[in-house]
């Protein structure tokens, strides 16, 4: 990450630097995250399955930051339009910093006592391994295209509903502002796919195996999880996985509802606006909660790209 003017600085009682959201100018941001041994085991609601959720997105989401950074790094060279090369830069910037921050989580986790580094090594040579070397630079892109529409329909769940409302602060504050950049730098990759490739199958083919990806590695790493805290079989695991896709957050259907959005022929992301969510964020404010505004009417218009 480059040096900053500076004028820009992490707020006090913050742990990440509060710039407001610009989507024609996506970069990183500084951040102070740390975590401390005081973070309890099971940070949200002393949840084991609800805390696992997001643990397990952290598992996968280290390599696949990686991965995604190799993939973008060898497309640079391709892009004719500096400024959009400039975009991509930042985006890959973006995703560095949160594989930094979540692999230093990931100490807190093997402090816990918690044997995690086979399933890291098995994510990273996956991606590097079979995705990389068998299928190529343009399906690994179209896989990162499909990934990048779920993890910001992810960030809104998660920024429109008070689901961290009584997560550990740190935690919270980690998810909220990850959650924030995804949707900032949502249309990146899907941009770079249109440049690079613009079929439509090569899209819906990039996004049923990036489902596949985030489902079998979100299982995994949940029930790997659940099971070195001999809480796998529990009542109170069923109840709180159902809570969770299915309570009052209503995650599992509102997920498939955005996620089918990406198959219509004409989508972009931008023309999905859910920018107040981050926005909100990104200044140091609570996100707008539920009863949330799905402004889809506002159909933007489809940034060019060269
Ligand atoms: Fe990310
Ligand atoms: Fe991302």
């Amino acid at each position: 990450m480059g040096l900053l003017p500076s004028t820009v600085f992490i707020q006090p009682m913050s742990r990440f630097e509060h710039r407001p959201l610009d989507t024609g100018n996506v970069r990183p941001r500084r951040t102070a995250f740390s975590f401390p041994q005081s973070i309890p085991q099971h940070w949200l609601k002393g949840s084991p399955a609800q805390t696992h959720f997001f643990n397990a997105i952290n598992l996968f989401v280290v390599s696949f930051e990686d991965f995604m950074g190799r993939v973008m790094r060898g497309r640079l060279v391709h892009l004719k339009d500096p400024e959009f090369q400039r975009q991509v830069r930042g985006f890959m910037g973006q995703e560095a910093t949160h594989s930094f921050v979540h692999t230093k989580y990931l100490s807190n986790l093997r402090a816990q006592g918690y044997q995690i580094d086979g399933y890291l090594e098995v994510a990273d040579r996956l991606f590097k391994d079979v995705f990389e070397k068998r299928l190529g630079p343009t399906l690994c892109l179209s896989i990162i295209a499909g990934f990048e529409h779920m993890t910001a329909l992810l960030a809104e769940i998660v920024l429109s509903s008070n689901m961290l409302g009584e997560a550990e602060p740190a935690m919270a504050e980690l998810w909220k502002w990850h959650a924030a950049e995804e949707i900032e730098h949502k249309a990146l990759a899907f941009d770079l796919l249109k440049v690079t490739q613009p079929s439509y199958l090569l899209r819906l083919l990039g996004a049923f195996l990036g489902a596949l990806v985030v489902a079998g590695f979100l299982n995994a790493g949940m029930v790997m999880l659940l099971r070195q805290d001999q809480q796998l079989w529990r009542r109170r695991t069923l109840k709180d996985v159902w809570a969770l896709l299915l309570g009052k957050h209503q995650m599992a259907p509102r997920a498939l509802g955005l996620f089918i959005k990406y198959f219509r022929p004409g989508f972009h992301p931008a023309q999905y606006d859910n920018y107040y969510l981050a926005e909100q964020v990104l200044q140091g404010q609570e996100p707008e909660r539920e009863g949330f505004r799905t402004r889809s009417s506002l159909e933007t218009a489809v940034p060019s790209v060269k």
